[in-house]
């Protein structure tokens, strides 16, 4: 449990609060490319730490993330015309560029025009991944571009989906990083159920409840659920969690293809997160799109509406719970995995009061998690930089069955440097 304190400490994500300040060091996933597919497009609206934004892409490609309200009356540049490298106001036709410079004034004779005092805030943006990064931060503490080994696979190997969840990022991130809930919440009671969720007889559900290890690392930790199974093996699925909200596991495709896989839980404000799902073939072999359908996992154009980025099982329709398919097919009744995710998180309220619950040695990821997230504040407090900006990028999950005494994380995670651990918990 955390105290009330510390609970809103790690929650609230708005300017100036000490999260807040911590999360705008970090480049921030903020919208799909393709929102903004290509040059002089319609505007797409952002909401990210509280502030509402608008992302465009101007006339040579470049990509501006501003203020939504033009700093003239105020009026939402989303209504805007996006025309000749900038995006003008409708409402008096004052213009901006990417960089939130003022360059027309519409309204204003030529020599009344005082564009040049005019500036609307702008934040810096990078392209990776098939994904619009910001960086909402003070510009000499801008850290290096986010390379994760998603962002660096080709288009054809890679799919990448956004869905809103309505509660506060921390709930979101900390559901990613239990594994103990995984095979209970997402099983399925019959072998034959052709419903996203694990098998009566996948390992990750026939293993007994795991004990977790949890490698501590200057990015945020390994951490490896291990399953007794039978006499002599044992079960073991590795996640990655890197600061502030990024998570990578093991996974496959809807036709077992084998995959890494990950969420980032980016706070649209302090009770709404967007989240980014992501995964890429491990192989040579492209994704196909059967693949990108995520019927499994209820993420993509089946269950998610591609405009809104709204879940369609969702609060108001209690996610279509089936009664009849929770008794005889799978545990909750609800199909999608992350659909079942959305509904437990969504189910605790906007920001679930944690000083009432009761933790055990299940949790101790999540205990970490919330001891890095603490500790990235204070070192932010203290004007240093926070963990997770940079030696992230070749980081791997994997899950194996293997002897119960191999040394797991030279058979699974090779390419993670040992001493990178700074501790084992
Ligand atoms: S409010 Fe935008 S130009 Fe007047
Ligand atoms: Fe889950």
């Amino acid at each position: 449990m955390l105290s009330r304190e510390e609970n809103e400490l790690i929650t609230r994500v708005g300017q100036g609060t000490p999260m807040g300040d911590t999360l705008r060091l970090y480049w921030l996933p903020a919208l799909l490319s393709r929102e903004i597919p290509e040059p002089d497009c319609p505007p797409a609206r952002v909401r990210l730490l509280g502030e509402a934004l608008v992302a465009f892409r101007d006339t040579n490609g470049r990509i501006g993330l501003i203020q939504e309200l033009c700093p003239h009356r105020l009026a939402s540049l989303y209504f805007g015309r996006n025309e000749e490298c900038g995006l003008r106001c409708v409402y008096h036709g004052w213009k901006f560029d990417v960089d939130g410079n003022c360059v027309d004034m519409m309204n204003e004779p030529d020599d009344y025009q005082f564009k040049h005092k005019i500036r609307t805030t702008a934040y810096p943006t990078c392209e990776l991944g098939g994904v619009i990064w910001a960086y909402m931060g003070p510009a000499d503490k801008k850290p290096p571009l986010p390379e994760f080994a998603w962002t660096q696979v080709p288009q054809s190997h890679r799919h990448v989906t956004k869905v809103i969840q309505e509660c506060n990022w921390l709930q979101g991130l900390e559901g990613g990083l239990d594994t103990s809930h995984a095979p209970i919440m997402h099983r399925l009671i019959t072998e034959n159920s052709t419903r996203g969720g694990f098998k009566p007889s996948n390992p990750f559900v026939a293993g007994k409840a795991p004990k977790l290890v949890v490698d501590i690392t200057e990015y945020g930790y390994q951490y490896a659920g291990i399953r007794p199974l039978g006499d002599s093996e044992m079960h073991i699925r590795t996640y990655q969690f890197i600061l502030p909200f990024h998570q990578i596991r093991p996974s496959k495709s809807e036709r077992g293809h084998p995959m890494d896989a990950g969420h980032s839980w980016v706070p649209i404000d302090d009770q709404m997160t967007m989240v980014f799902n992501w995964s890429y073939s491990v192989t040579d072999e492209p994704l196909n799109e059967e693949d990108r359908l995520e019927r499994n996992l209820g993420n993509g154009p089946l269950h998610v509406d591609q405009v809104t980025f709204r879940s369609k099982a969702n609060r108001s329709n209690d996610y279509l719970i089936d009664r009849e398919v929770q008794r005889t097919e799978s545990f909750t009744g609800i199909d999608g995995i992350n659909v079942q995710d959305r509904a437990i998180q969504e189910g605790m309220g906007s920001i679930v009061d944690r000083s009432k619950e009761h933790l055990g040695p299940a949790d101790k990821a999540i205990i970490q998690a919330r001891k890095l997230l603490r500790q990235a504040v204070k070192t932010v407090q203290a004007g240093g930089v926070p963990g997770g900006t940079r030696g992230y990028q070749q980081l791997r999950a994997r899950e194996a069955v293997l002897r119960r005494d191999a040394d797991w994380r030279a058979e699974m995670t090779p390419e993670m440097p040992r001493e990178a651990i700074v501790q084992t918990v």
